[in-house]
């Protein structure tokens, strides 16, 4: 029976990977440690949140006491660490948050690792799940290899770069077996609206504008979140120690060329007439420091452990949609409350 804690399991892709690996591996106990913040729900899991090997434990990554008494009680053999504060825009407006939870965060959780198991680490595995963002900015052509020197430029992205030195740094100081994976821009179901899909899909449902910073000619690289979610199934249980591993779908999108698809997928779906929800299309003031383009080279995790997205982006983004058509209960939940009050500070400057 192995036990394996998984942090920020309640968010958009921890509840994927939770799902998955509570479905796939009834012999093992999944840990759920989520300290349900804004981009924390617990209704993303209510299909599996009654199994037998599945246990939600609420708490901060932060609270040094809380996780040492966890790790004590539940001696887990393997952490995948999702939890994070994972918005750009926020980490712009709040950084030392970022700092807080994703570099300390971080630590606390690897010190912790290492008191338990003490050097012994035969079947133990640390998994960092972390952001293609840490590279920094390419410009019109290239692409992320896992050997792109680090060079991040938003408060986000320097936390999980900074997170990913203590993960490496802990690997090769105490010996601590762990795998980190760089993945590109995910889209889905549960997606909390305030990044660019879920938003765009719960502006158009709502009539309001779309706002695209700058020109709108910045590109991000996009996977649809069930194949990142298989993804860290294989790296977790086939990845090689001390190895990292880029995720990406070979996908890149120009910002104003997927809004367009987007607008389109709504405008049939909604039975509405082609044009109309391309007509909230607004221009608004750029994002500081907006790195122009990523793009991932996913192919060493291909040749090396045969993974490969398994929807195209057009299947990926129909089944979004779909998703957030049938389910506005969801999105009504989500965006009440505190969401008005960020949207407004986000969007009236
Ligand atoms: P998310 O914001 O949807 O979820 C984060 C989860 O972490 C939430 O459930 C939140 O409650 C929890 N959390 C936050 N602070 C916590 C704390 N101090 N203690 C315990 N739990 C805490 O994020 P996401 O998009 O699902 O991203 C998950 C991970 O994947 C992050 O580490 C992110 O950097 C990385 N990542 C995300 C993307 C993407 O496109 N979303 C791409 C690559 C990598
Ligand atoms: P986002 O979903 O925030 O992800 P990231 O910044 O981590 O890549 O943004 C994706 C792209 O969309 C990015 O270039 C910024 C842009 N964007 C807008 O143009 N308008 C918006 O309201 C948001 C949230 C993002």
């Amino acid at each position: 029976m192995k036990a394996i804690l998984i942090t920020g399991g309640a968010g958009f892709i921890g509840s994927h990977v939770v799902r998955l690996m509570v479905n796939k591996y009834p012999e093992y106990q999944i840990f759920n440690l989520d300290k349900l913040t804004y981009a924390g729900n617990l209704g993303n899991l209510q299909d599996i949140e009654n199994k037998e090997n599945y246990t939600f434990l609420k708490g901060d990554i932060t609270d040094e006491n809380f996780i040492n008494n966890i790790f004590n009680q539940y001696s887990f053999d393997g952490v995948i660490h999702l939890a994070a504060e994972s918005h750009v825009d926020r980490s712009i407006t709040d950084p030392l948050a970022f700092a807080k939870t994703n570099i300390l965060g971080t630590m606390v959780l690897l010190n912790a690792f290492k008191t338990l198991w003490k050097g012994q680490w035969e079947g133990k595995r640390f998994y960092h799940v972390s952001t293609d963002e840490v590279y920094g900015t390419l410009g019109e052509t290239g692409l992320f290899e896992e050997t792109t020197p680090y060079d991040p430029n938003s408060p986000y992205s320097a936390s999980k770069a900074s997170s990913d030195h203590f993960v490496r740094a802990y690997g090769e100081t105490y010996g601590i077996p762990y795998v980190i994976t760089n993945c590109s821009n995910n889209y889905g179901q549960n997606q909390f609206p305030e990044k660019l899909i879920p938003l765009f899909i719960n502006n158009i449902l709502t009539s309001k504008p779309l706002p695209v910073y700058g020109d709108g000619n910045y590109t991000r690289d996009w996977l649809y979140v069930v194949d990142h979610a298989r993804a860290i199934d294989l790296v977790y249980h086939k990845g090689v120690d001390h190895e990292t591993y880029n995720i990406g779908g070979f996908n890149e999108w120009k910002n104003i060329d997927l809004i367009k698809v987007l607008c389109e997928q709504m405008d049939q779906k909604l039975n509405k007439p082609k044009g109309t929800s391309a007509q909230l299309i607004t221009y608004v003031k750029d994002r500081p420091g907006h790195d122009l383009r990523y793009a991932i080279d996913a192919s060493k995790i291909n040749k090396e452990l045969g993974w490969e997205p398994s929807v195209t982006f057009e299947q990926g983004l129909s089944i979004t949609i779909d998703w957030y058509l049938n389910n506005k209960e969801w999105l009504e939940n989500v965006t009440s409350g505190n969401y008005q009050k960020y949207y407004e500070l986000q969007y009236q400057k």
